[in-house]
């Protein structure tokens, strides 16, 4: 049987932080599914056109990468598209508490789906993207925060 992997995200901006996830989530299941969420409540400042459209020149060298975009529940959309894997990335042990959760909550949903955590390289620990998205407002250095490929595009949207 194949490995589908679903990596679910708000990505506002994409991070190296999650393009380190997704390399090496990438390494290890067949093909995975890089998937914007499309009705979030935390009012991206990107539309998902544009994140989407990050996400795929930062990974155009990853051939088993698809990017796609979902509505409603994780859990639901893993059972459309028949990933049986959620990659999800972990921070610090304070993302842990929520993640466990989440995990519980969509392998209830779908018990054919179950969560794999990876842990971010320390480097990107601290990353995030709403850090990002301060530190380009104020046209600040973004180097090995945000990919090359699409530092241009964030500077852009946050200083426009
Ligand atoms: O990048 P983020 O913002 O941390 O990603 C959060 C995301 C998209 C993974 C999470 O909000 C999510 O899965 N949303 C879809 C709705 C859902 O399935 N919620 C969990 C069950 S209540």
């Amino acid at each position: 049987m194949s490995s589908i992997a679903v990596y679910p995200g708000t990505f506002d901006p994409p991070t190296c932080g999650h393009l380190d996830i997704i390399t090496r989530s990438a390494k290890v299941f067949d093909t995975l599914y890089v998937a914007v969420l499309n009705n979030s409540d935390k009012t991206p400042i990107f539309s998902v056109d544009e994140r989407k459209n990050m996400l795929s020149r930062i990974t155009n060298n990853l051939n088993n990468v698809v990017i796609t975009s979902f509505n409603g529940l994780l859990a639901d959309y893993a059972k459309q598209i028949n990933a049986n894997v959620i990659v999800k990335g972990l921070r610090a042990v304070s993302d842990y508490e929520y993640e466990y959760q989440m995990a519980l909550i969509n392998n209830k949903i779908n018990p054919a789906a179950d969560t794999f955590f990876l842990t971010t390289t320390a480097e990107n620990s601290f990353l995030s993207s709403s850090v990002v998205k301060d530190i380009a407002r104020y046209k600040g250095d973004l180097t090995n925060m945000v990919p090359s490929e699409i530092q241009s595009i964030v500077y852009s949207k946050l200083t426009e």
